[in-house]
């Protein structure tokens, strides 16, 4: 610890239309580790983040309740906090992006960027509704599917088949607010010129994201890049730009803003100046402090492309790391309201503790982009073998035999008893390197190690025997087994804060960083113990499931889910199947666990010896390439007739060796083209065989 540190760090701004989940809480518990481990070590860090409250969703979802947006994002503003607070998770400043900071700051950078030339005005053909008087946004204007013609589907996708398109290319569209029918008319936008920051870009995302996300990001790069569409017509919830009647600022636009926004508010709080924090061509050393921003994998556009080029182009220092992290799965799936693990925040705290995720998540957590499984089987079991059984076990043991035998004295340590201290003591920098790097699974080894090697030592001397008859030696041995706890609990701070607070009580201590290690209590008294942690219960993980399952119908339930597939090829055959010899009934959650993806022909052969069989080469873009074996030749003598359609496959469906090879999938036929009620089978009988398409 050499010269003290000036850190600013952020967590991407929750939406204000949304409850926070196990999914957000991966990000601002892991912001969370980091941002008390660096002040912990001493280094001054702001910790700031906000609600992101602009855009046409928030609109919609208030004008639903029948409230005003600013109503609907002061409601959201308290119940976030109080979820973040209850997770112990300490903002320096929880802000909101529908702030005066944040509009005086967006048009300062819109500005800035305008003069430097990297704003541009194209004219596009877009919706207008003439009874409402306004361009609709996607979300405004319902039709047909112009993919596969489902009815009732948004401007901007299909819940049916997943596909997304321009609202302009809807069939029968409908203005939702009036039911009239919108005329295509041509509006100007604004655009963020990206191509003339090529170069910059192209040299500065390697060197502040890591390989995985730079390599991705660095593919555009080949081409030149496109310029990014910033405004929105009114009505739109959000800031209204200058100059541009009726235009308002997109809401990525003034997100990212906020952060600065945030920090502003802050510094008005505490007496400081922004430009010291944050600085920019108005002020500030960029050198003297370091920006870092928390981030999940579905945002890395907007945060590695989009606002390093919005600061450089606007003056203003970047961010020195983007750190992305991946995405939550439960039980190895992703989150699902049907399953019941698609859990807010605030039914996880109305049946289990805060502590218990938190430990598990830093368990967890190796500072990669990697998805992270909670598992909640192994969440129940690590936290009661780990935390409970293994690390609070000395304290309990040793805090509860010190109270009611020894008068609660600590005395000093011996030989043995410094060896343990100090082997804990040692782990310090290697603990403080992993915390650095946001491994913080490897704290967690590196703290259970330490623990074990506590608890070997305490089973050893047993003290629970000599007790009877040494009591000093006894002493002995706890103030060793205590000390080893003290700088353990010490380790465990950034991540389980409130624990740690309460082991700091029980050794009448009130304040803990990073050189507390150095030190040794002994021959003092110990406070009382209190519990610190107890054994949670698979009973109250089930309890938690079942109060988080949506029933199939129920509101919410069809909205998220198609929502979250949204990105998928996964078209729905939508004409019903009535045939005699219908199927059994099915439970969604069976039909769930088909994969179906589109994929197109790029080859299809007649397979030797066989009459039935052929052999497609299908091509499924980012699923690679498949060989399916397919027993339709009956329906296709000709089978090059078939390269080039799309066809829907089961993708996960195992893989299947026949004597001519692998089937690594299932490809779906339809019946007769227009016979209603055909039957859609992986083996169409001869006549049959139309791809569905
Ligand atoms: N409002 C934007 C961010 C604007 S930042 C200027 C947004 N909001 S969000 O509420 O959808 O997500 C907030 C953060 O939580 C994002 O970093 C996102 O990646 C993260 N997560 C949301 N769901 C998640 C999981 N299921 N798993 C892990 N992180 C996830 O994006
Ligand atoms: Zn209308």
């Amino acid at each position: 610890m050499s010269d003290k540190r000036k850190i600013v760090v952020t967590s991407a701004l929750p939406y204000a239309n949304g409850d926070i989940h196990l999914g957000h809480l991966v990000e601002y518990i892991q912001t969370d580790f980091w941002v008390r481990f660096q002040k912990l070590r001493g280094n001054e860090c702001v910790y700031v983040c906000a609600d992101d409250t602009h855009g046409t969703p928030i609109m919609i979802r208030s004008r639903k309740e029948g409230i005003t947006p600013e109503e609907l994002i002061a409601r959201s503003h308290a119940e976030h906090l109080r979820d973040f607070t209850d997770f112990q998770i300490s903002f320096d400043n929880y802000y909101t992006t529908n702030s005066p900071e944040n509009k005086a700051l967006s048009e300062r950078i819109f500005a800035a960027m305008d003069s430097s030339g990297a704003v541009t005005r194209k004219s596009t053909p877009q919706l207008y509704c003439e009874h409402c008087k306004m361009f609709l946004p996607d979300r405004f204007v319902k039709g047909t599917c112009p993919k596969c013609g489902a009815e009732n589907q948004y401007g901007d996708s299909c819940d049916h088949c997943g596909s997304t398109y321009g609202a302009e290319e809807l069939g029968a569209p409908k203005c939702t607010t009036c039911g009239a029918t919108p005329v295509v008319k041509d509006t100007e936008h604004l655009y963020f010129e990206l191509e003339p920051q090529h170069d910059y870009l192209e040299k500065w995302i390697p060197g502040h994201t890591t390989s995985d996300v730079s390599n991705k990001l660095l593919e555009w790069f080949k081409e030149p890049l496109r310029g990014w569409c910033i405004s929105r017509d009114a009505p739109y919830f959000g800031f209204e730009i200058p100059g541009h009647p009726g235009k308002f600022f997109y809401v990525w636009v003034d997100a990212p803003i906020g952060y600065i926004a945030s920090l502003q508010n802050w510094c008005e709080k505490n007496g400081r100046n922004l430009d010291d924090y944050w600085p920019s061509s108005h002020g500030g050393d960029e050198s003297a402090v370091e920006l870092y921003h928390f981030i999940g994998k579905d945002i890395i556009r907007f945060h590695c492309l989009f606002w390093p080029g919005m600061l450089h182009a606007a003056g203003f220092k970047g961010p020195n790391k983007v750190f992305v992290h991946g995405f939550l799965t439960v039980n190895g799936e992703k989150m699902s309201k049907s399953k019941g693990t698609f859990v807010n925040a605030r039914t996880y705290l109305d049946n289990l503790p805060p502590e218990a995720l938190r430990y598990y998540y830093a368990a967890k957590l190796g500072g990669t982009t990697d998805d992270m499984d909670l598992n909640l089987s192994d969440f129940v079991q690590r936290v009661n073998s780990d935390l409970v059984g293994k690390i609070t076990n000395i304290a309990s043991r040793g805090g509860q035999m010190l109270q009611k035998k020894l008068g609660g004295v600590l005395g000093s340590l011996d030989d043995e008893g410094r060896a343990l201290v100090g082997k804990c003591r040692e782990a310090g920098d290697t603990i403080a390197k992993f915390y650095e790097e946001r491994r913080f699974n490897q704290v967690v080894v590196e703290i259970c190690r330490l623990a074990d090697a506590a608890n070997e030592y305490f089973d050893r001397r047993e003290p629970w025997k000599t007790v009877k008859t040494d009591p000093e030696t006894t002493r002995v041995t706890l103030t060793a087994a205590l000390n080893a706890f003290r700088l353990i609990a010490i380790y465990l701070k950034p991540v389980l804060p409130a624990y740690a607070d309460k082991a700091m009580a029980l050794f009448g201590e009130t304040e803990w960083n990073w050189a507390s290690l150095a030190e040794t209590r002994e021959n003092c008294a110990l406070g009382p113990y209190e519990y610190l942690a107890s054994r949670i219960d698979s009973k109250q993980v089930d309890a938690m499931i079942a109060a988080a399952t949506v029933k199939p119908g129920d509101s919410g339930e069809v909205s998220h889910e198609s929502r979250a597939s949204k990105n998928k090829s996964a078209p729905v055959v939508h004409k019903t199947i009535d045939v005699p010899q219908i199927k059994p009934e099915i439970a969604f959650g069976d039909f769930e666990k088909l994969d179906l993806r589109v994929g197109v022909v790029e080859a299809c052969e007649i397979v030797p010896k066989s009459s039935k069989l052929l052999k497609f080469t299908i091509d499924a873009g980012p699923l690679g390439k498949r060989t399916i074996f397919s027993g339709i030749r009956g329906a296709y003598p000709e089978p090059s007739a078939l390269v080039g359609k799309e066809v829907v496959f089961v993708a996960n469906l195992a893989p299947r060796k026949m004597s001519v090879g692998t089937s690594e999938g299932m490809i779906l036929y339809a019946g007769e083209p227009g016979i209603s009620g055909g039957v859609v089978s992986p083996f169409a009988s001869a006549g049959a065989g139309t791809p569905v398409t």
